[in-house]
């Protein structure tokens, strides 16, 4: 990617909020520089609405290749996700709700090991036709319209959907609340989202509705065991242990979130990225089942629907010849390391067609890589399918994006498409 002239280094703050409200492309730029002149570089403290300035937080490392950012994953030992995992600090009570992803060995390993059968390749296999209903459900309800707002129409629509089948709340009332709770969860920099409250007070609320729903629906499993989700993290031990009630409500305050928010925005990125690259959705559409796992994983790639996590020292360490301390904060900048020019060959172009796509997007490996990507793969892999082969010469308008420092999230994406036998 070319870097304007005009970019310096002392013009980047990655921890104002307004850097969070550039263009996309800009960002870009900035992260592009930083790799090449500074690729692990330290941070004032992040600006944040989520604690009192006097509980100010710490400044934060930031590493921004492919390479660092793998190594790191994969040494939990040294880089702990127990003490938070986004740049911004958070009360304790918001870093607790974020269940096992912001744990270590040993805990993490026994609540993993329960929840993870469940998400195993080899369950998400067998839910593969039930995953794909929903795809076709879902598209098929929008060709009449011939357009609408993809995010409304599609991206929020289907993974509520596959949540609700999940955890045996189809047709109930309280789907909508988890889902609406769980879309406000990491938009906490986002004025619009945030409303007149303030980020702590949304935070509380969709606390409130999460935690809620999830003491209810376990209380209900135990009593009626179902075939669904819940039952079986009510059922299910691990090495011998089972999870606690506080255990299981943290997971479900965790899930909704990390599985809606992240397949709804990769979804909106995946037809705005075909969009913008016409001859590359000319290349799906020409052989849709050949190419849909590349263009999934590109997508993935491309858009790194979230871009990163943080952890803490637990050891001094050094990387790159820079000396960090045991306590530092270092954050992982998955969707840089996605576009590392030593680690990409021609990383700025959008191509389906690549043959080896070992991104970063749910993660660079090690104990916390994204336990969903089976489900989440296969989501998109359906709703591809689904889309260019039914409504091929869909075209999205301008997105509007979340203003947010740990999605990449898009709000709004206007989108037409020719109805079925227009
Ligand atoms: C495109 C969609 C998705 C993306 C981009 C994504 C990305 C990620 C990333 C970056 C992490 C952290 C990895 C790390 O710290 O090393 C993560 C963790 C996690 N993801 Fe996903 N995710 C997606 C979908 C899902 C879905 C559908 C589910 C659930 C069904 C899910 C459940 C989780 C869980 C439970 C963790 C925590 C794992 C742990 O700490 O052990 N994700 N994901």
């Amino acid at each position: 990617m070319l870097v304007a002239m005009s970019l310096s280094l002392e013009s980047i703050d990655i921890a104002a909020k307004s850097f969070w409200a550039l263009p996309l492309s800009e960002r870009d730029e900035a992260f592009t520089l930083l790799r090449r002149e500074t690729p692990v570089f330290w941070s004032r403290p992040a600006e944040s609405d989520l604690l009192p300035p006097e509980m100010s937080q710490k400044g934060f490392w930031s590493l921004t290749k492919f390479d660092d950012i793998r190594s790191a994953s994969r040494n939990p030992k040294i880089f702990s996700s127990a003490e938070g995992i986004s740049m911004e600090d958070m009360p304790k009570e918001i870093t607790a709700m974020q269940s096992f992803m912001a744990m270590d060995a040993p805990r993490h390993t026994q609540l993993r090991g329960i929840a993870h059968q469940a998400f195993s390749p080899r369950n998400v296999k067998r839910l593969q036709g039930w995953i794909h209903g929903h795809a076709r459900d879902v598209v098929k309800e929008m060709i009449p319209k011939g357009g609408a707002d993809f995010v409304k129409e599609v991206s929020l629509k289907l993974p509520a959907r596959i949540f609700a089948s999940f955890f045996g709340l189809e047709g109930d009332d309280r789907l909508e609340k988890t889902v609406d709770a769980a879309m406000k969860f990491q938009a906490w920099n986002d004025p619009e989202v945030v409303g007149e409250g303030g980020p702590l007070a949304l935070m509380a609320e969709v606390f409130m509705t999460l935690h809620q729903t999830a003491r209810e629906l376990a209380q209900e499993r135990r009593e009626n065991p179902g075939d669904d989700l819940m039952t079986w993290l009510v059922q299910a031990e691990f090495e011998g242990q089972k999870m606690t009630d506080e255990d299981i409500i943290a997971f479900f305050v965790l899930l909704p979130v990390a599985a809606n928010d992240t397949t709804r925005h990769s979804s909106a990125h995946a037809v705005l990225a075909l969009s913008q690259f016409p001859e590359q959705r000319a290349l799906l559409v020409e052989d849709v089942e050949g190419r849909v796992d590349t263009a999934v994983e590109e997508i993935l790639r491309w858009s790194s629907p979230v871009l990163h996590m943080r952890r803490t020292l637990l050891e001094d360490t050094v990387v790159r010849d820079v000396e960090m301390k045991a306590g530092d904060k270092v954050v992982l900048w998955y969707r840089s390391g996605n576009r590392d020019e030593d680690a990409w060959d021609r990383p700025f172009e959008f191509d389906i067609t690549r043959e080896k796509i070992p991104h970063l997007a749910f993660g660079g490996g090690g104990p916390h890589f994204c336990l969903g990507n089976a489900l989440a793969r296969q989501m998109l892999r359906s709703l591809l399918v689904e889309i260019y082969t039914q409504i091929p010469d869909i075209e999205a308008g301008e997105p509007d994006f979340l203003v947010a420092n740990l999605m990449n999230g898009i709000k709004r994406l206007p989108a037409t498409w020719t109805p079925a036998g227009g």
